[in-house]
């Protein structure tokens, strides 16, 4: 079955972006990892609040399958999406049954929560930046998944203190 991997930055206090959605703290100096992941999955999923925040640039992933989650009518625009209405964890689950790669959960927090409580996601691939940044948005926005733990598979140390770290979650 094709895994669900969250592959997402965040600061060390856990947030994935800043105070009034700022994520100008993301390195942008260097790869990380970046590119050797994107070649293992073909299909990305993410809440409509990460497409609002991607659409303001142009489309990065024109050669996969991506789908919005969003709960209101939304027609599709100039970009090579596909909005999805409904059960965000029903939806994934078929798709994961689906022949193909990996797919990309790119977040954000509320999306991530909800397949992370329907026990969606297969894997975590956190990038830490070494930074506190007080307040923003959570990785997780509901704490419905307190007390869970997971299995660390791999970490990785970059130069500019930055640290990846890879869990199993099941
Ligand atoms: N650091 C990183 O690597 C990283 C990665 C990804 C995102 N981000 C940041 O994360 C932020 C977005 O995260 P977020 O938590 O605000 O939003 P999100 O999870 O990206 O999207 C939430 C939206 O998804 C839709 N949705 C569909 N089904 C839903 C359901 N059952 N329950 C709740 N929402 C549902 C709703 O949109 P409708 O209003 O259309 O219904 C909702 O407002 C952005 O600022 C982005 O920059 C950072």
């Amino acid at each position: 079955m094709r895994k669900i991997v969250l592959f997402i930055a965040t600061s060390l206090d856990g947030f994935i972006a800043g105070k009034n959605g700022d994520t100008s703290w993301l390195y942008s100096d260097g790869d990380y990892g970046y590119k050797a992941f994107y070649e293992t999955i073909d299909t990305t999923l993410m809440g409509f609040n990460t497409y609002h925040y991607i659409r303001q640039f142009p489309f990065p992933y024109p050669d996969k399958k991506n789908y919005v989650f969003t709960q209101k009518e939304r027609l599709s625009d100039d970009n090579p999406v596909e909005f999805v209405r409904g059960d965000v964890a029903q939806f994934t689950q078929k798709l994961k049954q689906t022949e193909g790669k990996n797919i990309w959960l790119l977040g954000g927090g509320k999306i991530n929560s909800i397949l992370l409580t329907a026990g969606l996601i297969d894997q975590m691939v956190l990038s830490i930046h070494p930074i506190v940044l007080g307040e923003g948005l959570k990785l997780f926005q509901d704490h419905s998944m307190m007390n869970k733990h997971f299995r660390l598979v791999n970490h990785e140390i970059f130069d500019k203190g930055l640290v990846q770290l890879t869990y199993q979650t099941q």
